[in-house]
């Protein structure tokens, strides 16, 4: 059996945490960037074997990747296998010339920027760091050093966001050309400080989710871009590049995965596996040439049609039912179907553009 054709890292390094975020982060520590790199080439070095040595996508996510103290982070790039994409997460503020001709000479070759707003008030709210300013100079730095596929991420939902400050903010980021955006409806977390400050506004920012949501589709599919899976858009390249996020696009295809670093999950055929979170305990482990502490879940065939079914819907492409059918419910297909929110073609099943507005709901319906 070959291994798994895609790596993920987690670097989780931040200068400061957003209020709004979920992720596995630490803030600041640069006395620790070192060491942990170390751990994650030591954690290479032990579950390696489940690579494919072939590797397909790397993506070195956050945390702030390109917070990391650059010797570590290209030191860090020197051993890594080569791979046909590779992805690095980078907030605007960080990205400047050194650091984009950096990246680009280790080997980087697509950078997904997280913007979330263009809009100043916002994000004073999101506490970002990064001014609208950053962006565009991130964008340009990354441009000059040669890359030729960018991403930017914005988010929609925040607390004081109207319908034309989002309006505003897709044409600041569509006037940037990137050749890939991610839309996110930002997630707010229960019982987070960032709930607490915002709950009332929260709650009429949930009202407004759909027409932002139809908003984004509509003005970034008029601006050309392909709208490939629910909260992700592409342009289609005059070169014939398909310029999908190939390392996402293997989560959503259920294809098997090795992660690597704190909180960091796999998939490997049935088996999955997320590494605790707690910086000083990995980097223990590892020190001592031991795995991190780790939760397994073992995944029943069930489980994982399931999974299929959920992520492959998200698609524009159908998906291929093959040995799905146990996995969907025919009553609720044919419901769906009914409501002109699915297509069943026996052999693949799409959610058709209405359908694909409603998403989770309907997918909910359709299985078994
Ligand atoms: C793993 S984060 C890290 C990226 C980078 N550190 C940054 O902040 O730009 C990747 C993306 O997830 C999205 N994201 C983070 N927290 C979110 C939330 N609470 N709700 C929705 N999207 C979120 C943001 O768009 C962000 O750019
Ligand atoms: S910079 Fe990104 S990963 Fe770090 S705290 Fe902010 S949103 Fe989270």
């Amino acid at each position: 059996m070959s291994g798994a054709r895609h790596l993920y890292l987690h670097l989780p390094f931040c200068a400061h945490r957003c209020g709004y975020c979920d992720f596995v982060t630490v803030v600041g520590r640069r006395g620790r960037h070192a060491a942990y790199v170390d751990a994650l080439l030591q954690e290479l070095e032990l579950e390696g074997g489940s690579l494919d040595p072939a590797l397909e996508t790397i993506f070195l996510g956050g945390g702030t990747p390109t917070f990391t103290s650059l010797p570590d982070l290209v030191r860090l790039f020197e051993a890594l296998p080569a791979a046909e994409e590779v992805t690095v997460e980078a907030n605007p503020e960080t990205v400047t010339a050194q650091v984009a001709h950096a990246l680009r000479a280790a080997g980087a070759t697509r950078i997904s920027l997280g913007a979330q707003t263009f809009r100043p008030r916002l994000l004073d709210v999101l506490e970002r760091v990064a001014q609208p300013d950053d962006v565009r100079r991130a964008v340009h730095h990354l441009r000059d050093a040669g890359f030729d596929n960018i991403s930017l991420d914005l988010v929609y939902g925040i607390p004081g966001q109207t319908t034309a400050d989002l309006d505003a903010d897709l044409d600041d980021a569509v006037a940037l050309e990137p050749e890939h955006l991610s839309c996110y409806e930002l997630e707010a977390k229960p019982g987070t400080r960032f709930t607490h400050a915002w709950g009332v506004e929260l709650a009429r920012q949930a009202d407004a989710m759909e027409e932002y949501f139809e908003r984004v589709v509509a003005r970034l599919t008029r601006s050309g871009y392909r709208w490939y899976e629910t909260a992700n858009f592409c342009r289609a390249d005059t070169a014939g590049r398909d310029l999908r996020a190939r390392h996402n696009l293997a989560y959503w295809l259920g294809h098997d995965y090795l992660g690597l670093g704190i909180g960091a999950v796999s998939t490997i055929e049935s088996r999955r596996w997320r590494n605790a979170p707690g910086l000083g305990r990995y980097l223990a482990a590892l020190t001592a040439g031991r795995r991190p502490e780790r939760e397994l879940e073992l995944l029943d065939p069930d489980v994982k049609a399931r999974e299929r079914v959920m992520l492959g819907l998200r698609l524009d492409e159908p998906l291929t039912v093959g040995g799905l059918r146990p996995a969907l419910d025919p009553e609720g297909l044919a419901r769906a179907e009914g409501l002109g929110l699915a297509v069943d073609s026996g052999e693949t099943l799409a959610l058709t553009r209405r359908g694909r507005f409603l998403g989770g709901a309907v997918t909910a319906e359709i299985l078994a």
